[in-house]
Parts: structure tokens; C-alpha cells; sequence
């Protein structure tokens, strides 16, 4: 049991000792953790790689080129032995032993008096796994820790010392796979989430019960606007103490009124952290095989809002600049107005038989899509019965891949 038993510490190495010896694969792996704990290191090796190189170049670490003398442990509070030389390995080790310095080899874990952990790290949280003899299981247990503490599926709540906080959040066009790990994360941690009709619902069905979900769209608004009240109820449960998720979808600030929603937390004094997310106005069209630009077809895409019909004055769009531009056109919010914005594009002077994509439900099982040109758009997406929330692309990157689709 002792033999195979490491007592597990954390060392505190700023500004102490560690010698290294060999400076190949084994000595680049772990000189980056020594690098960020502050150690002051000493690398003693004829040769090293050019990660190492660089390491020494940087002077992150003093290196000798030279190989092991007895006496190179002076002063040292822990030493890593890394070379491939069985002999200076082995006396290396005496040294080490003679002097009391805790010794990593890695050419024998039995001749060695301390083991390296597998350890990674995840807001604040070190992880360091030991098995004993089996570092692939060290580093497999290691890596699924990890990760459950970035994606939120292994639940470890802070003891909260930060007072009334909201994260807005992007969930990704649809698809639960498509959020941030960050916005997983939060997720899991909130008590309280407003959510989106659009975005990730999916994730919602997993929040455990004590989780408080609010629909966006069902938040009463009296004598208050819509946003205002979903505004209100943000900085209510925060000033209650709830850690709040406020779950939008694609991305909070393209065309997600998370200005806002930021303002309006920062005038009432609250704090509010922003995680992107991957936005529908490029995933919808990848996820229907539709690159927004492609090499020596199109060098520009221009996301616009089609929720105000052209001719109406209180858009701010110039649909005659848009229809000189040669590159991608993506609008959102414009099932509704698609008829009337392509005969405003064709009537400034972009072709009529451009390709068209409308492509709804994008990233979800519902997802599909709508071929035609800007001369038939109109005709096409009533017909089709296409209804929002869709993405309309307009250009030739509609024609790369709708062979498969028309
Ligand atoms: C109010 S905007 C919000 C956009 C969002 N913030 C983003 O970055 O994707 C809503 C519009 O996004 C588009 N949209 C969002 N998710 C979509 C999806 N899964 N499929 C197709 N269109 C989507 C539609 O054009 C919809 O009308």
C-alpha cells in the first residue's frame, strides 16, 4: 500500500530552485508548468529541442549545455531527472537523495522519491490526478475532470463571495452541441436563466430542478416595454443574490439586444460578464454547406437586419450600397420582407439570377433549405412556407453547394 501511495502536496515553487536535467520531450512538457509557478530554473543538457531552445532564448530558464555534474543539486528544492543516460540518471538520483531534494525521474518511477501528477487546470481550479503506475489513466481522469468543470456537467459550486452578477450569454444558433464551453459552464452554475426563443432549449432540460427558467417572451411587461421588463427582471434576481443567466441566442450583440440589456445592469450597478456565442448569421449557412465567403469567390459578407421592408422609412439600411457590393449578403429577421428586399437589390443593379439561399430551423433536427435566385425568392419561400427563424444568403457561395439541394 505505502510503496504505491504518493501524499499529494502542492509546492510553491516562486523564486526557488528546480534544477532539470535533459531538455528533450519529456523536460518540454513539463517546464511550462515550472515556467508558471515562478520557479527559478536550471536546465542542464548538451542539447534540447527548439521548444526548449526557445524557452532559454526567452529566459524563462538559465540552461547549461553541459550534462550532469555531481554537485548540481546545491541549493535546489526539487529536481526533475529527464535524460536517457542510465548512469548519470542513477547518480543524479543519489545526489538528490543525499541532499534530501524531492526527485522526479522519468526513466524509473520506482528509483524516483516523487511522482508528477497529471494536472490541468480550469478557472482557478488545479486538478492533479496520481494512479500510481498508470499515467494514462492519471491523465484520462485528469482530462474528464477538467473538462466537466469547464462544461459545467461536473456540477462543483463556488462558494459564492461575488455579489449580484448576470452573464449574458449566446447559446449558438440552435444546436445545444454549439455553445461556448464558457456558456455551458455559467449555465450549469446559475439558479435563475431567461431564455430565448431561439437558442439552445435543449439545454434547458437538463438544468436541475432547483433552476429557476424564465421564457423571455412570457415575462409580464404592464405599463414597461418588453425589453424593459426582461431588463427588470434581470436586476431583480440578481439584487436577490441569484446567480443569473440571461441565454440568448447566436450571439448576444448581433442584433440580440445585449447593449441593452449590458446597460441597463450597469446603470442599476450590477455587474454583467459577456460570453460571445457562435452566431447564426455563419453557422446557418455552414451548417446548409454554405461557406459566407470562399477564396476568389467572394472577399466580403455583410450580415444585415431584413425586419423593416426597404422602402420603409425608418430603415436604416442602404440597400443600393448592398446591391453594388459582388461578395456575400446574409439577412436575418427577413422572411417576412424577403420579396420586397430582393426587388430592391435587383432594382439597384445586382443581378437577377443571383443565387439565393433561405435556410430555416439552421444547426436543429428541423433544419432546411430553400433554393432559388433573387428574381424568384419571393415566390419561392411563400410557396415553400418558410417560416422564421430562417437565414436568407444571397450570392455566388449559394451556388458552391446547391447542386445537392435544388
Ligand atoms: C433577433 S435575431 C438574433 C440573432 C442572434 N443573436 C445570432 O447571432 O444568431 C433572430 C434571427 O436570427 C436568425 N436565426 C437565429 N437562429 C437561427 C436558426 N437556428 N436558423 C435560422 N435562422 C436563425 C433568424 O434570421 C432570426 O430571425
Amino acid at each position: 500500500m505505502s510503496e504505491n501511495f504518493a501524499y499529494p502536496v502542492g509546492l510553491r515553487l516562486s523564486g526557488r530552485r528546480v534544477v532539470v536535467l535533459g531538455a528533450g520531450q519529456v523536460a518540454q512538457r513539463r517546464l511550462p508548468a515550472l515556467i508558471a509557478a515562478g520557479a527559478d530554473i536550471l536546465l542542464i543538457s548538451p542539447s534540447a529541442t527548439a521548444s526548449v531552445e526557445a524557452m532559454a532564448e526567452a529566459g524563462e530558464v538559465r540552461w547549461e549545455r553541459r550534462r550532469y555534474q555531481d554537485g548540481d543539486f546545491e541549493g535546489a528544492w526539487y529536481v526533475l531527472i529527464t535524460t536517457d543516460d542510465p548512469e548519470a540518471n542513477a547518480a543524479a538520483s543519489a545526489e538528490a537523495e543525499a541532499r534530501r531534494v524531492w526527485c522526479v525521474r522519468s526513466d524509473d518511477a520506482e528509483a524516483a522519491s516523487a511522482w508528477t501528477p497529471a494536472t490541468g487546470r480550469s478557472e482557478g481550479v488545479t486538478v492533479a490526478v496520481l494512479t500510481g503506475r498508470d499515467p494514462r489513466r492519471s491523465a484520462a481522469v485528469r482530462d474528464a475532470v477538467v473538462e466537466g468543470l469547464r462544461d459545467g456537467t461536473l456540477a462543483a459550486p463556488r462558494h459564492r463571495t461575488r455579489g449580484p452578477h448576470v452573464a449574458l450569454v449566446g447559446g449558438g444558433p440552435g444546436d445545444p452541441d454549439l455553445i461556448t464551453v464558457r456558456g455551458r459552464r455559467l449555465l450549469a452554475e446559475a439558479d435563475v436563466v431567461v431564455a430565448d426563443r431561439l437558442g439552445p432549449r435543449d439545454l434547458l432540460d437538463e438544468l436541475p430542478p432547483h433552476v429557476e427558467v424564465i421564457d423571455a417572451a412570457k415575462i409580464p411587461y404592464g405599463r414597461f416595454m418588453a425589453q424593459e421588463a426582461i431588463n427588470n427582471a434581470l436586476i431583480e434576481h440578481a439584487k436577490a443574490g441569484k446567480s443569473v443567466v440571461r441565454l440568448k441566442g447566436g450571439d448576444p450583440f448581433v442584433f440580440g439586444r445585449g447593449m441593452e440589456e449590458a446597460e441597463a445592469l450597469a446603470e442599476a450597478g450590477i455587474p454583467c460578464t459577456v460570453v460571445p456565442g457562435i452566431s447564426s448569421s455563419i453557422s446557418v449557412p455552414g451548417a446548409a454547406g454554405i461557406p459566407v465567403t470562399h477564396r476568389g469567390v467572394a472577399h466580403e459578407f455583410t450580415v444585415v437586419s431584413g425586419h423593416v421592408a426597404p422602402d420603409d422609412p425608418s430603415s436604416l439600411v442602404d440597400w443600393a450600397a448592398l446591391a453594388r457590393l459582388r461578395g456575400t449578403l446574409v439577412l436575418l429577421m427577413a422572411v417576412e420582407k424577403i420579396g420586397a428586399i430582393a426587388a430592391a437589390l435587383v432594382a439597384h443593379g445586382r443581378a437577377a439570377d443571383t443565387p439565393v439561399a433561405v435556410v430555416q430551423e439552421g444547426t436543429t433536427p428541423a433544419q432546411r433549405r430553400v433554393d432559388a435566385t433573387l428574381a424568384t425568392v419571393g415566390e419561392r419561400a411563400a410557396a415553400e412556407g418558410v417560416r422564421p427563424p430562417a437565414v436568407v444568403v444571397i450570392g455566388d457561395v449559394v451556388a458552391l453547394s446547391s447542386r445537392d439541394h435544388r
